[in-house]
Order: C-alpha cells, then structure tokens, then sequence
C-alpha cells in the first residue's frame, strides 16, 4: 500500500520508521518531511496546512491510507477533506480535534463528564478576567484557548503577573485569536506523565507512557519549548495510576466525545499530573507527543498499520497491543538559542552511525538538505533516541549516542531522565 504522512518534525520521523518496518507498505510520501524522513520516504513540498493541496496529491497517487501527525492540520479539518475525496485518513477529525483545538471546550467537557482535572473559569473578556484574578489564590496558571504551538500557558505567582499575562494573550494577542479566550486554572503540582492512547471512537488503549522535559534549561529551567527529551516508561505511571487512568479518564473521555456527536479516532494523548490529590488531566491532544512518540513508537510491537487501520474500521478491540518490556530515550539536540533565535544552515555530521538494529534512532526535527549535504533547519535539530534494558541504561545509551553527532551551535540538556533517579 501507499502512505502518506503529513508533518516534518522528529514525531513524523518516528511515524515513517514504524510504517517502513510494515510488510503491508510498498511506498511512503511525506508533505513537507525533512532531511532523516528522505531516508525513508519520498518527501513532497506540500505545506502541512495546505488542505486543498494535499488532498490533491493524495487523489493523484492514489494514496491507501494518510497519516496526519501534526496537530494544526487535524484542527483545520485535513481528516474531512481527505475523507471526503475517498481518501482513507488516520486521526480525528475536525469536530473531534477540538479537545486540543480548543482548551475551553476541552474543560467544560471533562467538567461534564465528571473527569478529574484543575478547577477553572473560561473568560472571553479582559476586564471580566482580571476582576476574577483580583480575589484567586496564587500561583494561577493562564491558558490561551487555541493552539499556540505548546507556548499559550503562563503559570502566573502574583497577581501583577497574571493581569499583564491577560493582556499578553486578550489585548496584545500574543498568539493572535489563540487568545480571543481564556481559561483561568489552579495551579496543580505533581509528576507529569503523557499517556498517548490509540482510539477507535468506541474502544481506547493506552500505549506504554512516557515523560516529557519541556523547558529549555537544565533542571527545568528557561523557557517552554516543543520539548527537549523524553523517557519511557515513566516509573511513575504505576499500575494503581494506570488502573485509576482506565476507570477515570481514559474510556470516559471518548465516551463523552461519543455522546456529544463528536467521535474520536487517532491519538487521544492526555497530559496527566499525579497531583497530591489524584491524577488529574492538565490537557488533550488530538496526536501524538513530539518528542512523546519518538520513545513510544519503538518499543510498540504491532505493526503500525494493522492499529491504524483499526481505529479507522473501529475494530481496535481485535488488537492486542503489544510494548517491548524496555526502555528508551531521547534527548533533543536543539541549535543554541532555541526557542528565542538561532542559527539555521550548519552542517551536521555523524548522521551514519545510527543503526536501528542495536537500538538507536536519530529522529531528524529540524533538517533539510543543502547542496547535497544534511544541514540544520530549524531549532530542535534531532531527537538521539536509544534503548536499554532498563531507563538508565537508555539514558547512557542515549547520551553517549549525541557525541556522534556534531554541527557548530550544538545545544542540548544534560538532565533528561533525571527523574528516574528518584523513582
Ligand atoms: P499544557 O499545554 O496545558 O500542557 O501546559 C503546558 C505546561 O504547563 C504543562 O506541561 C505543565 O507543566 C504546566 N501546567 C499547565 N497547567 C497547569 C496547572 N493547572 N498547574 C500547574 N502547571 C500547569
Ligand atoms: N510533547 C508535548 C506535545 O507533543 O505536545
């Protein structure tokens, strides 16, 4: 069969690796891809939110099944449109997206539902908004409704701060319409553990968890990036949390978007906090995690076509999924600067020594090639990804791996995994 992915960055690559590894699989295209997905696939210069275009491409090739993994696309409804040209997509489509698309909707779900998370009010005016913050109890977190590339969220400790966090998003649109509404939340402490679900829209399974490290900086410092590195499983994801996941959050979640006419079929990912009082949803996405599937996705026995396919037909409960019973991580080589300003254009070399069958990946986020050479292209450059027989040995494995690879500006952190000290 022919696939198509749509995306570029290292979740996209991870995507492709598993697809080639099908027996099902005789042809790959990916719109945009980058420099590593060119190993793998036919890469097409089709922007990822060029709907018409792509819908276009995929009639003319005649593709069997398109795999849609970033999230603005899903948003914008690239599933409709490629449903609509008989196009067999895999992802949810627009009106179910919207439990990432939209943060308000997605609260007044889980608070209808009865499904744990941070108390909130939604505001769609500035002056009702900071009139609620003159009375709240700090910290507060701010949230923009829409997408804002992982960065709508200001985690607020004093009341000055969360007024001029209002006008950030309500009046000076940081994030343009993103912010045209606003959800106020408590701040929450605890692990954070990203459990990305497949679905069918009637049945939901959970893939082996994973822990993102979102801030730029060692010990969770500097600014909020796309994310710098992960591990799974998480250790603290035990089988009480997942137990609790499965009867709380998990089956509830796509019910309720059953019941609202808004069946979803994809990759559920829900962002989980295990606060002090209980694992409590921070937020949904309507895909998977980057750099989330970049550890997930290689330890996944099934083939991947065979679950995509059944979240399609609704046959999920046939699949028996299956997780390697080790570990994997990947630590993000990003180029200095990132998420401010950087350099783009520098050579990276190393690339070769990657070799799948001993366990490790370099995932490409950021790349493209130039005159015939792979060059960095953007902020997060690669996801160096291994394996082990347990975390600690994929974090060694991981972090020895990201000295092969060199290009000028080179910047990573160096406490990824460090949690799993703590366990
Ligand atoms: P989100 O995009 O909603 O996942 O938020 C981004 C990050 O902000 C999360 O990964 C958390 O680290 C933090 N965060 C979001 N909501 C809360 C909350 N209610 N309390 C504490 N931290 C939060
Ligand atoms: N790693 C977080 C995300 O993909 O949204």
């Amino acid at each position: 069969m022919k696939v198509l992915i749509i995306g570029s960055g290292g979740r996209e690559h991870a995507i492709a690796n598993s697809v080639a590894k099908s027996s099902k699989v005789d042809k790959i295209y990916c719109a945009p891809g980058n420099a590593g997905i060119a190993s793998l696939a036919e890469c097409v210069d089709i922007n990822a939110m060029d709907i018409d275009g792509m819908v276009a491409f995929a009639k003319e090739k005649e593709i069997d099944l398109a795999v849609v993994g970033m999230d603005d696309p899903l948003v914008a409804g690239m599933v409709d449109a490629l449903e609509a040209a008989g196009i067999r997509a895999f992802g949810p489509r627009k009106n179910a997206a919207i439990i990432e698309g939209s943060k308000a909707f997605s609260k007044d779900l889980m608070k209808k539902y009865d499904i744990p998370t941070a108390a909130y009010e939604v505001f769609t005016s500035a002056e009702d908004a900071k009139n609620y913050l003159e009375t709240s109890k700090y910290p507060i977190v701010l949230k923009a409704d829409g997408l804002a590339l992982g960065k709508g969220v200001l985690i607020c400790n004093t009341k000055e701060e969360a007024l001029a966090g209002v006008d950030e998003l309500m009046l000076d649109k940081k994030f343009g319409s993103a912010g045209d509404t606003i959800v106020v939340e408590e701040f929450m402490t605890g692990r954070e553990v990203s459990v990305l679900c497949f679905s069918d829209g009637k049945t939901i399974y959970p893939m082996t968890s994973a822990q993102d490290h979102k801030r730029a900086k060692d010990g969770d410092q500097g600014l909020n990036t796309g994310g710098m590195g992960t591990f799974s499983p998480s250790p603290f994801y035990t089988d009480e949390v997942d137990k609790f996941c499965k009867e709380n959050i998990y089956k509830k979640t796509i019910d309720a978007m059953a019941s609202e006419g808004r069946e979803f079929k994809g990759v559920l990912f829900c962002g989980l906090m295990l606060t002090p009082d209980g694992v409590k949803v921070l937020e949904y996405n309507c895909r998977f995690g980057d750099p989330e599937a970049q550890v997930v996705l290689p330890r996944m026995k099934n083939d991947i076509i065979d679950v995509f396919e059944a979240c399609i037909d609704g046959t999920l409960d046939k699949i028996d999924l299956q997780f390697e019973d080790n570990a994997c991580v990947c630590v993000v080589l990003a180029s200095d600067g990132y998420p401010l300003s950087y350099d783009k254009g520098l050579p990276i070399s190393g690339l070769d020594a990657f070799d799948d069958k001993d366990g490790y990946y370099c995932f490409h986020a950021g790349t493209k090639f130039s005159d015939g050479k792979i060059v960095t292209n953007g902020g997060r450059v690669l996801g160096v990804t291994a394996k082990g027989d347990d975390l600690k040995a994929a974090r060694s494995n991981a972090y020895a791996a990201t000295e092969w690879v060199t290009f000028d500006n080179k910047y990573m952190r160096n406490d990824i995994g460090k949690a799993i000290d703590e366990a």
